[in-house]
């Protein structure tokens, strides 16, 4: 993959951005983040947007520019919201941040770009097979990846599970809340895992979010016959899997 391109990664609390090296993964430019204005209702974010952008340095004006939302995004549309006001539900979200900004964009979820940059820049890359990224953050996002090629919207993370909507009990929001230990918490990890194990038997599982840099506390309890590793980008992943499908160049397998 050559070139630079921009990635744009939008949150429940805040909003991402930087210019990235399409060939390596790195970071060209400083990453901006904005706070997500309160309510997260598409007139602040995408105004939030517009600023952030402008605030890139060095943004060459035909650049391609890729942004990642928390919701089920099909053909431009979003049809869910995580963490952002419902008022996104049905709009062409695409289409309003392409006004917003004067310029075309590649818009997706938030878990596909991140599972995406694995792909082309981690974990994932050169994985012959079915490789599953998992996002532990406010919720569960989730991404398939065949030989690099991504299939796009899977919401695992609403798996409902002993009757709960698994991410209310198993995302990092959850531990956090109910102040659950890491022993309690990779109990429920252990369902949501083995259960994605039986009805996927996928190749690998990559386990992204900020919690993933404590891998070693939870990863090790977990029984599975999938390998199972740590996302290498963690905070940065929903910006280089943006800039990423902007330009989608993954090589295919030899
Ligand atoms: C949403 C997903 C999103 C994930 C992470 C889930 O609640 O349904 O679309 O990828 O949160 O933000």
């Amino acid at each position: 993959m050559s070139g630079t391109a921009v990635g744009i990664d939008i949150g429940g609390t805040g909003i991402k951005g930087a210019i990235v090296d399409l060939a390596t993964g790195a970071l060209l430019s400083d990453r901006i983040k904005i706070p997500t204005p309160k309510g997260g209702k598409p007139d602040g974010i995408l105004a939030t947007t517009v600023e952030l952008l402008n605030r890139l340095e060095g943004l060459e004006p035909d650049a391609p520019v890729g942004v990642c939302f928390p919701a089920v995004v099909k053909h431009g549309v979003t049809l869910s919201a995580a963490n952002i006001s419902k008022k996104w539900i049905g709009l062409h979200a695409e289409e309003l941040f392409e006004q917003a900004l004067g310029r075309d964009i590649t818009f997706a979820n938030d878990a596909d770009a991140a599972g995406y940059a694995e792909a082309s820049f981690g974990a994932a890359r050169g994985v012959d097979g079915v490789a599953i990224m998992t996002t532990l953050g406010t919720g569960i996002g989730t991404a398939i990846l065949h030989n690099g090629v991504l299939v796009p919207n899977a919401e695992f993370g609403h798996l409902e599970i002993d009757g709960h909507d698994i991410e209310t009990r198993a995302s990092n929001a959850a531990r956090e809340r109910e102040n659950l230990g890491w022993a309690e918490w990779a109990e429920r990890l252990q369902k949501f895992y083995g259960a994605l194990e039986r009805y996927l038997s996928p190749d690998l599982f990559i386990v992204g979010g900020g919690v993933s840099k404590q891998h070693d506390e939870f990863i090790p309890l977990l029984s599975l016959s999938t390998p199972i590793v740590p996302a290498v980008h963690r905070n940065n992943a929903g910006i280089l899997g943006a800039a990423a499908l902007a330009v989608r160049t993954i090589p295919p397998l030899s």
